[in-house]
């Protein structure tokens, strides 16, 4: 190949910053080659750039190597008048689906014209949007959680021990419900601080010598108590523990029979509820005494007037 050193090529190859082999020593040549291939990172799929850049530079470039600068490509001006060629349909065709707008696609739910499924049947049932979706957990799964070691008995139990163990999967918008199957299995005494429980399960824990308390979250609070990092790691303060708004709720954490935390910290004094478990100091044993007592007491009071109300209807039904 025989490179003709007219002054006019040099100065254009000058121009397109190439370095011409020719002109330079076969160490200078490696050593580009080895800053050059240095540049891509290892093991990455090149790009076209990266690709090009790897290819060893020819030793000797010629007028051959130059080809004309690409195009540019310019943007479809749609339906501009007749003269643009482009105007008229905008070259969607005449009619028909895709000369329609959107995506040439029919809605969801379309089904070619026949009357679609959504609008052949009347509607069934109702979704209460707000309705507050509680996690069931049952005890003998918390049992499997503390005998396999995933969970520790001494420590108090909260939403957040269970979740970080992957005893529950999700926090639902109002975290756990305990549930009373494998009560017999229940083997220890556990603290637990959960959303709710069901009486079976509240007897069960008692009877191995626990407690439990029910306290109301949000899905907020609820996140807070799961991922405190989310807030004190950029410097934020925890949001407030939330209050039950609505009367159902209000009037089953006040129920010292739910063993509402409410209705504990109203009798405790010492907000039990309202801390975090891990954080607050346990109840004196006088405290939890004087709780025992008002708990049997109301038990009591409550067993009273169900017997009442069985003998008043035992009378009516004597009169009649
Ligand atoms: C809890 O136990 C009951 C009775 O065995 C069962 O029907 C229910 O599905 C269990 N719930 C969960 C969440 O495992």
């Amino acid at each position: 190949m025989a490179m003709r050193s007219s002054s006019g090529l040099t100065a254009s190859l000058a121009r397109l910053a190439l370095t011409p082999a020719v002109s330079s020593s076969s160490a200078a040549a490696i050593a580009s080659t080895s800053t050059l291939s240095r540049r891509v990172a290892p093991n990455s799929r090149p790009s076209a750039r990266s690709y090009a850049t790897t290819l060893q530079p020819p030793s000797q470039y010629s007028i051959g190597h130059l080809s004309p600068a690409q195009p540019a490509k310019k943007a479809k001006r749609l339906g501009r008048g007749d003269s643009s060629g482009r105007g008229g349909t905008s070259t969607r065709g005449h009619k028909g689906q895709k000369a329609r707008t959107g995506n040439g696609k029919p809605t969801p739910g379309f089904e070619g014209g026949q009357t679609p499924i959504m609008r052949r049947f009347p509607k069934r049932g109702f979704v209460n949007s707000f309705a507050h979706e509680t996690v069931p957990l049952n005890l003998s799964r918390l049992q499997t959680w503390i005998d396999s070691g995933r969970l520790d008995p001494s420590a108090p139990i909260t939403v957040r021990e269970l979740y970080l163990s992957r005893c529950i999967h999700r926090l639902g918008d109002g975290g756990v419900k305990l549930l009373g199957d494998g009560a017999e299995v229940l083997s220890q005494p556990l603290k637990l601080v959960v959303s709710r429980a069901s009486t079976t399960a509240i007897k069960a824990v008692e009877k191995a010598g626990g407690s439990i308390t029910c306290k109301y979250y949000t899905p907020l609070t609820l996140r807070a108590l799961v991922k405190p990092e989310k807030w004190t790691g950029r410097g934020r303060l925890l949001p407030r523990e939330s209050m039950p708004i609505n009367r159902r709720d209000l009037l089953y954490y006040s129920d010292i029979r739910n063993r509402g935390y409410l209705a504990k910290m109203h009798v405790l004094g010492n907000g039990e509820g309202l801390t975090s478990p891990s954080s607050s100091a346990p109840p004196s044993a006088d405290a939890v005494a004087e709780a025992n007592d008002i708990v049997a007491e109301e038990e009591a009071r409550v067993a009273q007037q169900a017997q009442a109300g069985e003998i008043k209807r035992e009378d009516a039904a004597a009169a009649v």
